[in-house]
């Protein structure tokens, strides 16, 4: 069963949304290479785990969710595609959901505007949504104008740099993934007038899946073929990603030094080499045990929130994240 489906959420409700964004945009024409070019994107699949985690925190209000929630849901998406946008440039990626990158059909300075032009206008429609009452919305439109955009600068400032911390790691993970999983469940939440503590729960909750959702692709990088990934195994290597297991098993004194070799002129070969050392040594699995630790933490905020019925639709994301495979 679909993840929507389990959820109990219809997702043409949310695509109709997220389709309203650029439809309904009286700056930009429909028949415009813009707003084609954003609806192709958008509407190119994705599992849209970012909305459906806005409706989950909808169920934890007092109101029932309606047409906010919805537009709120469509913002989420908004934000991560346009994030996409720019993460397929900076990482050289030909590929995205199995079809080409935006910047491969249109080149690098289009695809640039586009994603520019994407993250505005999200954030110029969330001010509209909020009114006195709706402070919350900005946390949607700060999270997208400031937490990704550090998290990925973060990421780039260490680029090849295996002197990073685990503190350093964990960081940018949190700006670059987690915050913004985070932030749909709290918005959700405070779109049906949840109290301050449940949102407050709720975020923590997104968190701890986003941290744990991080690992797991930082790990798959390792142990995924090609054909899954759509992207060669070995890549976040290849691009000086320091990610958790390569932390790991940094801390080995053998392997070490071969890992540091590693930089910009390095070859298939040597890259290759480094990917079977870290494979076989006790790097992912330490890497999984943290994963597994944030995913520990999301089930205890669960239990916290066991009088909504709604925890059960938690459960159902908890097991979805335990269980990833892409
Ligand atoms: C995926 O990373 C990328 C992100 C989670 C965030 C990227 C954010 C930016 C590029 C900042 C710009 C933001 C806006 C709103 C314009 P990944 O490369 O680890 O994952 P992948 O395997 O899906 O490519
Ligand atoms: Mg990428």
């Amino acid at each position: 069963m679909k993840l929507h489906e389990a959820l109990n959420i219809d997702l043409n409700e949310i695509n109709n949304e997220i389709k309203n964004l650029v439809v309904r945009d009286k700056d930009v024409p429909k028949k415009s290479l813009l707003a084609q070019s954003i609806l192709e994107l958008t509407g190119s699949g994705g599992k849209r785990l970012r909305p459906l985690m806005v409706v989950v925190g909808s169920r934890f209000g007092l109101k029932t969710p309606g047409r906010r929630t919805l537009q709120l849901a469509a913002a989420a998406e908004f934000i991560h595609a346009a994030s996409l946008i720019h993460d397929d440039i900076i990482d050289n990626a030909e590929q995205r959901r199995g079809e080409p990158a935006l910047h491969m059909k249109t080149g690098i300075l289009s695809a640039v505007h586009i994603g520019n032009y994407m993250s505005a206008r999200v954030i110029e429609l969330l001010s509209k949504y909020s009114g006195d009452r709706d402070q919350y919305v900005h946390d949607l439109s700060s999270v997208a104008t400031t937490q990704l955009c550090l998290g990925e600068y973060q990421q780039m400032e260490h680029v090849f740099d295996y002197d990073l911390t685990m503190e350093q790691y964990l960081e940018k993970s949190r700006n670059k993934t987690a915050l913004l999983m985070a932030t749909c469940l709290k918005v959700g939440a405070m779109s049906t007038e949840s109290s301050a503590e449940t949102a407050q729960l709720l975020y923590s909750f997104g968190e701890a899946l986003g941290m744990s959702f991080q690992i797991q692709d930082d790990i798959l990088d390792f142990t995924q073929s090609a054909d899954v990934l759509g992207k060669p195994a070995g890549s976040d290597l290849r691009h000086g990603q320091v990610t958790l297991p390569v932390l790991f098993a940094l801390q080995d004194p053998q392997l070490a030094p071969v890992i540091r070799s590693i930089g910009p002129a390095s070859s298939s070969e040597d890259i290759a080499h480094v990917l079977e050392l870290v494979k076989g040594s006790d790097a992912l699995t330490r890497a999984e045990a943290v994963s597994q630790d944030y995913l520990s933490q999301a089930a205890a905020i669960v239990q916290q929130l066991s009088s909504f019925p709604a925890h059960a639709d938690l459960d159902i994301l908890l097991r979805y994240f335990a269980g990833r495979d892409r």
